[in-house]
């Protein structure tokens, strides 16, 4: 029997990943929202931007893109809290895959968990299609999660004693990523001129109790190791976390699908293939700031967000500057802003 009274669950991935039907996007109840959970594939939500926006806010205050929005740069969308996670092009066409927007997109295709590079990190983020390259033709475009609980559950003796006798910090930064990810078209860009945000290694993961291995792409080395042990360590364990026994590769079969995780106990990635340079693949994304006590790791507490040039938001900058952003003003103004 269900212990589900609204949804039902189907298994997609035996640790992490379902697909949930049966809820309803436009008159979703309290009891209904309480039962969604994890990592969650949602079809035909028929969910708008503003309904997309209304949604997230239930699970938590929303990162937003306003901050970034600098030297005259405006956000492409009617609100600032959805992210640009597709191929797009400024004029809404295809983006070209040898454009600067395209080099910044490749980091994405490594492991990580989003916003790690900020001193307050994400708890969930919500994926939607709003176009989608044909789908069960081959042309990829998948988004694949991995399960960074289990993979800790499962880690060798010696290098779970390690980690739970060092209790390491890993030094985020998304130049990093961006730099891994097209190194030819970053080749100047220094991840380590403006500083990283720190987040404990080994964490244990609120909502479940379970260790979990919060490491990304992002993460550019681990703090007290010297150079060579600390990129031995951070690729072993990202190796670890990417078997195929820790995956689950997802398709976006319909306009308004949706995908929600927790950066707090899975990565993910954004699987390339054929369609890039052909065909559509717009995605936008809603970020929910983590408000569990590790939210801000070792980093300083800071809710305005006042100091825009330190750590993360120059590394944008850089990055930005590189890229030549140009977007749209948005129509309306977020209320959280
Ligand atoms: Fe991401």
């Amino acid at each position: 029997m269900s212990a589900f009274s609204t949804i039902t669950v189907k298994e997609l991935h035996p640790t992490f990943a379902a697909e949930v039907q049966g809820v309803d996007f436009q008159n979703l109840s309290d009891k209904q929202f309480d039962e969604v959970y994890g990592v969650c594939v949602f079809r035909k939500t028929g969910l708008s931007d503003a309904k997309h926006v209304e949604f997230s806010r239930r699970l938590g205050e929303l990162d937003h893109t306003r901050r970034y929005m600098v030297a005259g740069r405006k956000s492409r969308y009617e609100f600032y809290e959805l992210f640009d996670a597709g191929n797009i092009d400024e004029n809404g066409g295809v983006l070209d895959p040898n454009s600067p927007k395209a080099q910044f997109g490749k980091g994405n295709a490594l492991f990580h968990v989003d916003s790690s590079f900020n001193p307050r990190r994400s708890s969930f983020s919500c994926l939607r299609a709003i176009t989608i390259p044909p789908p069960n033709q081959g042309l990829g475009g998948n988004t694949d999660f991995a399960d960074s609980r289990t993979a800790w559950d499962d880690l060798d003796n010696a290098t779970k004693q390690d980690l739970l006798d060092n209790d390491y910090v890993g030094a985020h930064t998304i130049a990093y990523s961006r730099k891994l990810g097209s190194p030819e078209f970053f080749k100047d860009l220094d991840p380590t001129k403006d500083g990283f945000s720190r987040h404990r290694i080994l964490q244990k993961h609120e909502p479940s109790g379970r260790m979990n291995l919060y490491i990304a792409a992002h993460m550019h080395h681990i703090e007290g190791l010297p150079e060579d042990k600390s990129t031995a360590l951070r690729n072993k364990l990202l190796d670890h976390v990417s078997q195929e026994k820790y995956t689950v590769s997802l398709g976006w079969e319909n306009e308004s699908d949706m995908i929600i995780w927790d950066n707090r106990c899975t990565l993910h990635r954004a699987a390339g293939g054929a369609f890039e340079g052909k065909y559509k693949r717009d995605l936008r994304r809603t970020t929910v700031h983590d408000d569990s006590p590790t939210a801000w790791g070792l980093n300083k507490v800071d809710m305005s967000f006042t100091e825009p040039k330190k750590t993360a938001d120059a590394a944008h900058e850089a990055i930005a500057k590189k890229l030549g952003f140009q977007h749209e003003a948005p129509k309306t103004v977020d209320v959280n802003a």
